[in-house]
């Protein structure tokens, strides 16, 4: 059991006392964020004149053997630790001695381990980031094809009026669109450099905080350093943004499993997206999409955790923060599985157009048209609200849409229906003739999708990543 802090103590933890406190079979994750920040740290000090140019240059070239040596598998992060600042800390003293022991100067593991897990979350909102994207590419892709694929829009799951796939799908866009915003929106905010802050009070050494700041990519050092060392603020803002794009996957999800089941028919999942039965010969079973849906509730749980881990914490730092890292882990793991994932089984589903086009005409999804067409002659509309119900209750008994009820009997429930009707309540009218910006119409829906391309062609994250990306 090895630990940086002995010398006050004159007896051994308790192995059940040393387990419950350890993280390091957690915190192993971000060795390289604990050795990136390690690095600039002692450049630092070197500039500062608390280390030789000497022991800076051996320090980092250690580190990089370290670094190397776990990559490759030769050295091994094992629970003989406490956490990974004291693996890697504990490593550099075997290896360079006096030196290695100069590594922890003006620095504490609190403000360490706010940096690590700083580095460690800001790379991952933007490999969300991506994977959202990605997403969106294949929303684009399918907008562009299905700007004719007439279906049925639902309230209440009730079957409303026709859109179209595109439109349908645009809808996704917008939601996703907006969880990007999210992200960046974090990412500039959380993008300030703790280290530096010591304990919680600032350390009596020189330290020159912007630049270590400027060697990690952030914007500039936080500015309270009792803040610094107690602020996980941004970790509960991603596990919000995450558990927001969990939501939206799980609704898409849900849609998904309707309109893939037997009595809906308007898609197939790709065979290398769906799974069989053990008894059920003829089963093709949704699961991916139940698992997505299913996992939402789990990073909703991290967030409410760690809500709740932060609500009753004094200032600076408390241990309960160790709790912030593996439900965030997961959670990041768990929502770049479910994108990714999610992404494979929309690019490779079929869309059964015949079925989605059925399904719209069998609906009287036109209904509200027929009545917009009896205002357009003069028919106040809370009238032809009512004309259009008996209508449809005459199409009901017969079994019949709305268009294949015969002029004649048209004109028994109103005399102001003519001929033209026909046209107004097809499909293609309602829909096509839907053309402010947001509408399904063919026009409206050309002009969004070209505004989303622009977007897509933005590159927000080359920006960013730029500044501090090797
Ligand atoms: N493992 C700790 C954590 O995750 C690191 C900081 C430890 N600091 C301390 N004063 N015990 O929060």
């Amino acid at each position: 059991m090895a630990q940086l802090w002995g010398g006050r103590f004159t007896k051994e933890t308790d192995k059940l006392v040393y387990n419950f406190n350890a993280s390091i079979l957690f915190d192993k994750k971000f060795y390289r964020q604990d050795i990136e920040g390690s690095m600039a740290h002692v450049c630092m000090l070197a500039k500062q004149g608390i280390l030789t140019k000497e022991e800076m240059q051996a320090i980092v070239k250690t580190l990089g053997e370290i670094q190397q040596e776990v990559e490759e598998g030769s050295l091994a992060i094992t629970e003989e630790y406490e956490d990974i600042h004291s693996f890697v800390e504990a490593n550099l003293i075997e290896r360079l001695g006096d030196t290695g022991k100069k590594l922890h100067t003006g620095r504490s593991r609190n403000d360490q381990v706010a940096l690590d897990m700083k580095l460690y979350t800001r790379l991952e909102v933007l490999y969300t980031d991506v994977l959202v994207k990605d997403l969106l590419k294949v929303l684009l892709r399918i907008m562009e094809e299905h700007t004719e694929t007439i279906m049925p829009g639902f309230t209440h799951l009730q079957k409303a009026q026709p859109i179209t796939l595109a439109h349908h799908m645009g809808a996704y866009f917008e939601m996703f669109k907006r969880d990007r915003l999210r992200l960046r929106d974090i990412y500039t905010r959380m993008n300030y450099c703790p280290l530096g802050s010591g304990a919680l009070a600032g350390t009596t050494y020189p330290l020159d905080r912007e630049y270590t700041a400027e060697l990690l990519g952030f914007y500039g050092p936080t500015l309270n350093s009792m803040d610094s060392v107690a602020d996980r603020d941004y970790l509960i803002e991603f596990l919000s943004a995450m558990s927001t794009i969990m939501m939206h996957l799980s609704r898409f999800c849900e849609e998904v499993i309707i309109w893939n089941s037997n009595e809906y028919g308007f898609v197939e999942m790709d065979d290398a997206y769906s799974t069989g039965s053990s008894i059920m010969p003829q089963k093709k079973n949704p699961d991916i999409a139940e698992l997505v849906r299913g996992k939402t509730g789990r990073v909703y749980g991290a967030l409410v955790s760690l809500l709740t881990t932060m609500k009753g914490i004094p200032l600076a730092y408390n241990k309960d923060m160790q709790e912030d890292k593996e439900l965030t882990f997961d959670a990041i793991d768990t929502v770049k599985g479910c994108l990714a994932l999610f992404t494979g089984m929309l690019s490779t589903m079929k869309f059964h157009k015949d079925a989605m086009r059925r399904s719209a005409n069998n609906g009287f999804t036109n209904a509200t048209d027929a009545a917009d067409y009896l205002v357009k002659k003069g028919v106040p509309f809370r009238d032809a609200h009512s004309i259009v119900g008996r209508l449809v209750l005459s199409c009901i008994e017969k079994n019949i849409a709305i268009d294949d009820m015969p002029l004649q009997e048209l004109k028994a429930i109103s005399p102001v229906f003519e001929e033209d009707v026909y046209e107004a309540v097809s499909m293609e009218t309602c829909v096509n003739k839907r053309l402010t910006i947001g509408g399904p119409g063919k026009v409206a829906m050309e002009q969004v999708i070209a505004l989303e391309k622009e977007y897509l062609a933005e590159e927000w994250q080359d920006e960013e990543a730029k500044k501090w990306k090797k």
